[in-house]
């Protein structure tokens, strides 16, 4: 391979590949100029998910902010460059324990965890835990990630079966899911993935409309985006309590959803938009996404198949949150819940705290929806729970699937009704998930946004997504239930938020830093 003065040559997974050397990015060259699309961009150019992890000479190295150039003839090894007995081994660990579920966060983990590995059996939790802290995994909760690494050395099982197992991952994550040992190792179909290598980028151009480019880094150059920052501005609880005695009140602030894969959809000229739903229902946030009717509109304007990206930036202001609330209630169940006006939150909160008056208020922020995790329903669940001083089981208005919780000793503990089962591997995973996404909700996230309306954390790492070294042990018991497979991940997360408020003492600000 002869190399130009304007060229750069590297080796990536074991073949010497020779690319322009425009300042682009190591992510750049390997999604965009290569094709090679194992490693993710959750947060380019943040650096903070750890999605994009590959190795640069048996070292993981974060490739959204490591710039091409440096790795100039060096060996840089994807997910898909990892010794096959090695992949084969993580994928089929991954799916013994449910430790991927839509899979966007897992080949990043897989790339580290193979290098720390460095040929021993498996990883011990501990150290699996400390590596966890380069990464971001919004569905597990960590707990069956770091049971995965721990179990490389025994055989899958090949008793299940995996149809069954998808139609529970579907039916927890709102929409259609794959479980195969694939899915951990990045093969999740993902629509950033799968658009025609010849396809135009477009990004939100920030004064509106869309900016356009051959690749990502001229789409963003052509935006002239500036990234933003985590801010050192407080949150904010945008809502007073309603007047009254009450025996206890409560009051949240703004979150962010974090689901990994940013928006994402491609189009061909007078096609069909692909789904940014591929792999994840990304907890309700993306069902309204507008990224389908934009790569739609752009590829027939453009006469081009066009790939339309939110970038992590874009995901926040974008996307919709949980409306936070502030509400009164007493020990019979009556009270109000002051909540963020969002259509459809009435009525799930009626179903579950017919007691509670709902008063709808607007205020400046980014927008809400009453598709996302429990939006509303939890909060009136664990208002009541605080007033009446205890949690029954939570029943999910929705779904009917029931959950009961625990937390005490360190330990979440929940107890689940999903109907038949059909895979308890899957739904275990799901019910962890949930519950460390009410743990970390209670206790770590929060979004400032400023009085009018500006959501000022930018960062994937400002969200407060709970750590895996941070996060209690959760231990699932799956009910007996006769019936029909049904959600239950909803009720777990609203169980645990309410056993862990009441556990936290009732505090009537939601208690984010406070040790339970
Ligand atoms: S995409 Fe590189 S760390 Fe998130
Ligand atoms: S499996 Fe980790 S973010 Fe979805």
């Amino acid at each position: 391979v002869v190399e130009s003065a304007r060229d750069l040559t590297l080796e990536v997974d074991g073949r010497q590949v020779t690319v322009p050397d425009d300042g682009d990015t190591l992510l750049g060259v390997l999604r965009d100029r290569l094709g090679l699309t194992g490693p993710k961009d959750g947060c380019s150019p943040q650096g903070q998910c750890g999605c994009c992890t590959v190795l640069v000479d048996g070292q993981p190295r974060v490739a959204c902010v490591t710039p091409a150039r440096r790795v100039r003839g060096r060996a840089v090894t994807t997910i898909d460059g990892l010794d096959p007995e090695a992949r084969r081994r993580w994928g089929e660990a991954f799916l013994a324990t449910g430790g991927s579920q839509c899979g966007f966060c897992t080949p990043g983990i897989i790339v580290r965890l193979e290098a720390l590995r460095d040929g021993r059996d498996d990883v011990p939790a501990d150290e699996a835990r400390r590596a966890l802290l380069a990464h971001l995994c919004r569905c597990t909760g960590w707990q069956t990630v770091v049971e995965a690494a721990g179990r490389l050395d025994r055989p899958a099982g090949s008793d299940r079966d995996l149809a069954a197992a998808a139609t529970r991952a579907g039916l927890e994550g709102g929409v259609g899911q794959t479980v195969h040992p694939d899915v951990a190792l990045g093969r999740g179909g993902f629509s950033a993935d799968t658009a025609p290598a010849e396809a135009l980028v477009a990004v939100p151009h920030p004064d509106g409309g869309w900016a356009v480019g051959e690749t990502l880094a001229e789409a963003r150059r052509a935006a002239g985006k500036v990234q933003g920052r985590r801010t050192t501005e407080p949150h904010r609880w945008p809502l007073d309590l309603p007047p009254g005695t009450w025996d206890a009140t409560l009051r949240t602030t703004w979150v962010e959803p974090a689901y990994l894969e940013p928006d994402a959809a491609w189009c061909e000229p007078g096609g069909e938009p692909s789904s940014p739903l591929a792999n994840g229902g990304a907890f309700g946030a993306k069902l309204a996404s507008p990224l389908p009717a934009a790569a739609k509109e752009l590829a027939d304007r453009h006469g081009r198949a066009v790939l339309a990206l939110f970038d992590r930036e874009d995901v926040t202001r974008l996307g919709p949150k949980r409306p936070p609330v502030a509400g009164g209630a007493r020990a019979d169940g009556s009270g109000v819940l002051r909540v963020v006006a969002t259509p459809g939150i009435t009525e799930v909160v009626a179903a579950v705290a017919p007691g509670l008056v709902v008063d709808a208020v607007t205020v400046p922020g980014p927008p809400t929806s009453a598709a996302l995790r429990a939006a509303g329903w939890a909060e009136a669940v664990v208002l009541c729970a605080g007033a009446a001083g205890l949690v029954d089981e939570v029943v999910d208005p929705r779904t009917g699937g029931r959950a009961r919780a625990m937390v005490s000793d360190g330990r979440i503990e929940v107890w689940v009704g999903a109907g038949d089962p059909l895979d308890e591997t899957v739904l275990r995973s799901y019910c962890i998930g949930a519950a460390h996404m009410a743990w970390s909700w209670l206790t770590a996230e929060s979004l400032a946004v400023d009085d009018d309306g500006a959501v000022l954390d930018l960062t994937i790492r400002s969200f407060g997504v709970v750590r895996a070294v941070d996060t209690p042990e959760i231990r699932v018991h799956l009910d007996a239930v006769d019936g029909p497979p049904v959600r239950a991940g909803d009720a777990v997360f609203a169980a645990v938020a309410a056993a862990g408020w009441l556990a936290a003492g009732r505090p009537p600000d939601w208690p984010i830093g406070a040790k339970i």
